[in-house]
């Protein structure tokens, strides 16, 4: 895939690999001069193994990291893919090469007639569904201002471009949030808590002593940092699927992302089911919400005794579990961010 086309190319290092992911083939970079930009912590993990220093977010890169040329990985949604470009281009002295990879699915060729508009575009590749190109960078202000990311206020909270539900409250996470007891139990976990709007409903309800909010992705987690200064609230940058605490919590919730990228992962939320079943007593209880279409009957049946569907409409069902049978899963490193 986006291999194929990266063999094509030659950056000159120090490079930045920006929104690499574990299933690019990056194995035409010398990880020795190239630095990958990825929050999400599975591919982060996986390509740290692979010997690159791999960076959660483009902010941690250090003043004496110069990059000579960078290449952006194309994300599919558009306000995300420019604040990747416009970040790349911001750490990138003029006249560097910043390459631009991308399938023609996630918009490759929409973002190369708007680069041909901005700045000199060069070397245009197309390869398997896709296309790279280099574009110049030039000197001064040459990107509209309102590429750069910014906070999206939503009163109250903060989230921004590209992270789930971004714009406003998940539907699906406020109806799970309705459905929520009056009197919570004492130790919960919030599954791929994103920027935290579920955990703080869990929060405003009596009985959390101790709330853990586990999610892959950096960013979402930063502004879930943000959002909730509760000191009861624990802050986890971890891949939800393997996450394990020392002692089990007697509680869990979860609105569970059934896409990894752009592929729609329909095994992805039975592994979140798995998961919640692992972190539980046997007396705590899983509440989640899923689309009303997905199949997680099976994994809910095969991880907890008792299952119960509590409310929904036609578009989504909420799930209370209770009754976990734990089975090992594999361990994993947690870093608190
Ligand atoms: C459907 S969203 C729910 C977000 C949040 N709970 C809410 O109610 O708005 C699913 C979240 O899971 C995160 N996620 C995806 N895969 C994950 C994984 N393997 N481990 C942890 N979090 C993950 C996503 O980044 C996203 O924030």
């Amino acid at each position: 895939m986006a291999g194929s086309r990266l063999e094509l190319i030659a950056p000159e290092g120090p490079v930045l690999l920006v929104g690499a992911r574990a299933s690019d083939d990056l194995s035409g970079f010398d990880p020795a001069s190239a630095v990958v930009v990825q929050g999400l912590r599975p591919d982060h993990d996986s390509l740290k193994a692979r010997g690159f220093r791999v960076l959660p977010l483009l902010s941690d890169l250090a003043e004496g990291d110069a990059a000579n040329s960078a290449v952006v990985f194309l994300p599919r949604a558009r306000a995300l893919a420019r604040a990747r470009i416009a970040a790349a281009a911001a750490v990138l002295p003029p006249g560097a090469a910043l390459w631009i990879d991308g399938q023609k699915t996630d918009g490759i060729d929409a973002a190369l007639k708007e680069m041909r508009g901005l700045a000199d575009v060069d070397e245009v590749h197309s390869r398997a569904h896709g296309k790279i190109f280099r574009v110049t960078v030039p000197s001064g202000d040459w990107l509209p201002e309102d590429w750069v990311a910014r906070d999206i206020d939503l009163g109250g909270f903060v989230t921004r471009p590209g992270l789930f539900s971004a714009d406003g409250v998940d539907p699906a996470s406020a109806m799970l949030a309705a459905h929520l007891p009056e009197r919570m139990p004492t130790r919960v976990v919030d599954l791929g808590a994103g920027w935290g709007w579920l955990s703080a409903q869990v929060l405003a309800r009596p009985g959390v002593e101790a709330l853990h909010l586990v999610e892959a992705d950096a960013e979402a987690l930063a502004c879930a940092r943000r959002n909730i200064t509760d000191p009861r609230a624990a802050f986890h940058w971890a891949d939800a699927t393997t996450f394990r605490l020392p002692e089990p919590v007697n509680g869990v919730v979860m609105n569970p992302p059934f896409h990894d990228g752009r592929a729609a992962d329909p095994h992805l939320g039975a592994r979140f089911i798995r998961a919640a079943a692992g972190l539980l007593t046997g007396a705590g209880r899983l509440w989640m919400v899923a689309n009303r279409h997905l199949p997680y009957e099976a994994a809910l049946n095969e991880h907890f005794a008792g299952v119960t569907e509590i409310g929904g409409d036609t578009r989504f069902k909420i799930i209370s579990a209770s009754g976990a049978r734990r089975t090992a899963a594999p361990a994993t490193r947690t870093r608190r961010r």
